[in-house]
Order: C-alpha cells, then sequence, then structure tokens
C-alpha cells in the first residue's frame, strides 16, 4: 500500500484529484469507481476543475457509484444520485449513458444488485476505484461483519451509521434503513483502489487499515488483500499511525 501522507483535507483533495486527473488524461475510456460523502467533495471541485482547465474529453469515460439508499426517489435531495448530479455529472456535462449508481427506487433491489453487478462486469470492469471510509471501518456500505467476497447486494444499515449520515436528513427517522451497496469482492476487483481519509474521526479505521490484522470487524481491512491500494490521508485521521 502507498500512503501519502498530507496535511489536510484541501492537500488531501488537489492530490488525489490530480492523480485521478492524469490517468483520465492518458485513458479517456477509463471506467471509475466513484463514492459519494463530504470526504470526497474537495476531490470533485479539483478534479472538476483540472478536467475543464486541460479541456480534458471526458466523453469517453464511465462511471460507477459504489452504493446508494433503498427507499429514495433518485431525484430527491438526499439521494446519491442527487450528490453525484451536483459535484461531478453536471460540471462536466456527463451524460446519462456513462454515469452508473443503483438505483434505491425500484421494488426489487436484489434484483437491482445483480442487475448493477452484471453492469460492471460487462462494461469489462473498474479501472480505478475511489473510496472513504465510515468511522467504523465500513467501505462502500458494507458494515462490519459482511464477508469480503460478497458482490453487489442489499444491505441493513448500522444505526450507527444512520446516525452519522444523519446531517444529511431533516431528522434521523429520514435516513433509509438499507442500501444497495457494491460488495467488498466487487471493489477488490478494481484494478486499484484509492482512498481518502481525513479528520481525526477517521483514526481508528486508519490505524487498522495500516496495522492491524485482516479481519470483517474492520471491512476496510479487506484492502491490506488488495495489490495497488493509494491512501491519502491527512494528519488528523493519521494521528495513530
Ligand atoms: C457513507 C458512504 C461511504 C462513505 C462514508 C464516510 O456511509 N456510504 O461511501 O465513505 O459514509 O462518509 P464521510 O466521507 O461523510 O465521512
Amino acid at each position: 500500500m502507498k500512503i501519502i501522507k498530507v496535511s489536510d483535507y484541501e492537500e488531501m483533495s488537489r492530490k488525489s484529484a490530480k492523480m485521478f486527473y492524469q490517468m483520465i488524461d492518458q485513458q479517456p475510456n477509463i471506467r471509475l469507481g466513484l463514492a459519494t460523502g463530504s470526504t470526497p467533495i474537495g476531490f470533485y471541485k479539483y478534479l472538476t476543475e483540472f478536467l475543464q482547465a486541460e479541456e480534458t474529453d471526458v466523453s469517453k469515460l464511465l462511471s460507477f457509484n459504489l452504493d446508494e439508499y433503498i427507499g429514495l426517489d433518485p431525484q430527491s435531495p438526499q439521494s446519491f444520485y442527487t450528490f453525484m448530479k451536483e459535484h461531478f455529472y453536471q460540471p462536466l456535462g456527463l451524460n446519462q449513458g456513462q454515469t452508473f449508481i443503483p438505483d434505491g427506487s425500484v421494488s426489487d433491489p436484489d434484483e437491482e444488485s445483480k442487475r448493477y453487478e452484471q453492469h460492471i462486469r460487462e462494461a469489462g470492469g473498474i479501472d480505478v476505484q475511489l473510496l472513504g471510509v465510515g468511522t467504523n471501518g465500513h467501505i462502500g456500505f458494507n458494515e462490519p461483519g459482511t464477508p469480503f467476497n460478497q458482490r453487489t447486494h442489499q444491505v441493513k444499515l448500522k444505526e450507527s451509521t444512520r446516525d452519522a449520515n444523519a446531517r444529511f436528513f431533516d431528522s434521523k427517522e429520514d435516513v433509509p434503513t438499507h442500501a444497495i451497496t457494491m460488495g467488498i469482492g466487487t471493489i477488490l476487483d478494481a484494478k486499484k483502489v484509492v482512498l481518502l481519509a481525513s479528520g481525526e474521526r477517521k483514526a481508528d479505521a486508519i490505524y487498522q487499515l495500516v496495522n492491524g490484522e485482516v479481519s470483517e470487524d474492520w471491512p476496510i481491512t479487506a484492502l491490506k488483500n488488495h495489490p495497488d491500494v493509494t491512501l491519502f490521508v491527512d494528519k488528523d485521521a493519521a494521528a495513530q499511525l
């Protein structure tokens, strides 16, 4: 694992975006795996800026998001689709034929999970997967205890995850109880993984990733089995290293 220690959120965002910019520039038909949450907001801002400044051709890239809540209309303000539209799809003028995210509004989320997994496979797999991490070490919405070989599936969210994400909703009750997420097996199939971690809330998870044993108790430790992981970590998230 390559560990890039940076001073703060801003530097993490800029340096990781520069890395993605260079990959997109070199491989215009790249298949990106993307993430939501507060962590990658700065990353998307810089990546959009770099691509626009260089007038990079983004018409051939494909993007696949990690996860989506079940039971939210894609157009609702809190859906991960809306997040992606605002921070990435619209600023770059990407179209619906190149941007993919599980549809959590369907009547059969298990079927949707299978369809999404198959879609990724048929597209040829993911070249580079961006990840954030939950305070309990979850990646995507793969909570502690998730088998590492799982593919895209439906999950019940831990209360701690619903609490952590309640800040995006009017009240905790409004936070969906379930989600569709790429499995850890899906994530590990990406050729390259780039993980962003900022802030002291992430320090335990980063400690487990770097110094802990591989264990389902900390989903992030699955990345220890991946041959090409780059971690961008700021001072606060690296506090225990
Ligand atoms: C959510 C997402 C994850 C994300 C995590 C951390 O639960 N499903 O993909 O990494 O939260 O979020 P944040 O970056 O806001 O701390």
